[in-house]
């Protein structure tokens, strides 16, 4: 091509760009040259020039720096878990039970900085008398009064960004593997330079013509459209992330959950979160020594303590008589005493099949089909898979036809519709149903469960009467939600952090 068929060539912004870039001795910069008001944006200004780029008019250079932020800015308010473990220690005069650290930092952030501590050789641990006791060595009681190159780091970063050239990169890579402490930023700057045969095309000379962005019905009966200069797009070039509005991960995937299950037929319910035990674990033949009843795995209420049951008096008596000896189940029981006052406590649900035997004291005739989403409480310490508070998808099939092929064929079903159909289905174990079973989804190289399954034993439907085989799920949500999307912290479910929503594919 000569120069004039190159210029025959260039849209009306190319031209502009070339005729701006001749004004200023062949070199510009997108922000520059949009500050000067002569493109409307650095969108328009790289539009055009990776045109003139690949007629190789203009060279672009691009120059990425790498800068970090504070990914939380409530670390540089409060300090890292460590100095907030490290003073609480001082103040208590150099040695604390490890309990009461607990106290101090909750969600378990006392672990993660009783880990870092001892890591650094600030604090020695010592076992008395089952107590862990923490004592701040000669290390730690000079950390006391110095602060270390993460924080002196954070500092920096909470007055502003700090370039990647500015800091250690040892402290760099502690931080970024700790969860959301600081974050990485990637500034890209771009020049764009006139060329040798830019200069020639150029020299040439341009005029700045008319363009015409949009076509018109005018354009096109009147034929004009023949000779007229379109404005050129490039899908591929330079332009700004632009973000429409999301819903969150989680209430796009309940919204999921709630269609699929309402358009199978079956109507949610939902309970109280905080239940006597007797409907979390006694109706449901939960034996009153299983772990489950254990402080360290439900929380127990202490306010309100009990419950009264003498609402449904009938129903204690059944369900004492079969923990004991079976009652008129034909089971043997669990054998030993019931005790009512177990029974009485309350506590945060660890389960939705608390709602499912609930709605089945009150509705025991088939058919039925209920399914529940909704909130659950273990005591669970705080890390990648597991959280104290999470939800569970729960549902029941009563059907005067139900057995266990049509239970496995509802969980495989369900898996399939959400997208995964390679499950693997095991035997389980679960107090209230027998047979059991438990299912796994490959994720992330290993096998996760995502919940359990069965068919509710008599010892739990026969006080209410009912007459068919209750098919009974519950599993996961949260995980499935980071099967979905490939989350591989749950806790990035539930922070404030719109980058993981922005960054979740629309689809
Ligand atoms: N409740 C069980 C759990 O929390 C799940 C389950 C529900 C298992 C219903 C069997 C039947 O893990």
């Amino acid at each position: 091509m000569n120069s004039s068929e190159v210029i025959d060539s260039l849209s009306h912004n190319e031209k502009k760009l070339l005729l701006t870039l001749k004004q200023m001795n062949g070199i510009v910069t997108p922000t520059d040259i949009t500050k000067n008001g002569i493109f409307s944006s650095e969108t328009e200004v790289m539009g055009a020039a990776s045109w003139l780029n690949i007629k190789k008019l203009v060279d672009i250079d691009e120059n990425q720096s790498i800068f970090y932020t504070l990914a939380d800015r409530s670390v540089a308010k409060n300090g890292l878990p460590e100095r907030r473990a490290i003073e609480a220690i001082g103040m208590a005069g150099g040695t604390m039970n490890i309990i009461d650290l607990s106290a101090a930092l909750p969600n378990g952030e006392d672990q993660i900085a009783v880990g870092f501590l001892k890591k650094k050789g600030f604090i020695n641990i010592e076992k008395k008398d089952s107590k862990k006791i923490l004592t701040l060595t000669d290390a730690g009681y000079k950390a006391l009064h110095e602060k270390t190159r993460d924080e002196i780091f954070i500092d920096k970063l909470s007055l502003h960004p700090v370039p990647a050239t500015d800091v250690d990169k040892s402290v760099v890579l502690s931080l970024k593997n700790r969860h959301k402490i600081i974050r990485e930023n990637v500034k890209i700057e771009r020049i764009i330079k006139l060329t040798s045969k830019g200069r020639e095309v150029l020299g040439s000379g341009i005029e700045l013509g008319e363009e015409v962005v949009q076509i018109t019905d005018n354009i096109i009966q009147s034929g004009k459209w023949r000779n007229t200069e379109f404005k050129k797009y490039d899908v591929h070039t330079f332009a700004p992330s632009f973000y429409p509005s999301k819903k969150h991960l989680l209430s796009r995937l309940g919204a999921e959950i709630r269609e699929l299950y309402t358009s199978m037929g079956f109507t949610e319910i939902d309970g109280e979160f905080v239940e006597p035990a007797f409907w979390d674990l006694d109706v449901l033949y939960v034996p009153q020594d299983h772990p489950a009843r254990e402080l360290q795995d439900t929380f127990y209420l202490s306010n309100p303590k009990k419950f009264d049951l003498s609402d449904y008096e009938k129903l204690v008596d059944t369900v004492k008589n079969i923990h004991e000896n079976g009652g008129e189940t034909g089971s043997t029981g669990w054998g030993g005493k019931w005790s009512r006052e177990m029974a009485e406590q309350a506590m945060l649900r660890t389960h939705t099949t608390v709602n499912t035997i609930s709605y089945i004291s009150r509705h025991p005739e088939a058919p039925a089909k209920v399914f529940s989403l909704s909130r659950i409480f273990r005591r669970e310490s705080i890390d990648a898979t597991h959280l104290p508070e999470f939800t569970q998808i729960e549902g029941i099939v009563i059907d005067e036809n139900s057995n266990f092929d049509m239970l496995v064929s509802l969980v495989k079903e369900f898996y399939a519709k959400m997208g995964f159909d390679k499950v693997r289905i095991r035997p389980a174990y679960f107090p209230y149903t027998e047979p059991s079973l438990e299912l796994e989804i490959f994720f992330n190289g290993k096998w996760m469960e995502l919940g359990g399954a069965g068919i509710f034993r008599p010892e739990v439907v026969s006080p209410f009467g009912v007459k068919y085989p209750v098919l009974a799920w519950g599993f996961g949500f949260e995980r499935l939600a980071m099967l979905r999307w490939g989350i591989t912290d749950i806790r990035d479910l539930y922070i404030s952090d719109i980058d993981v929503i922005r960054k979740s594919p629309t689809l």
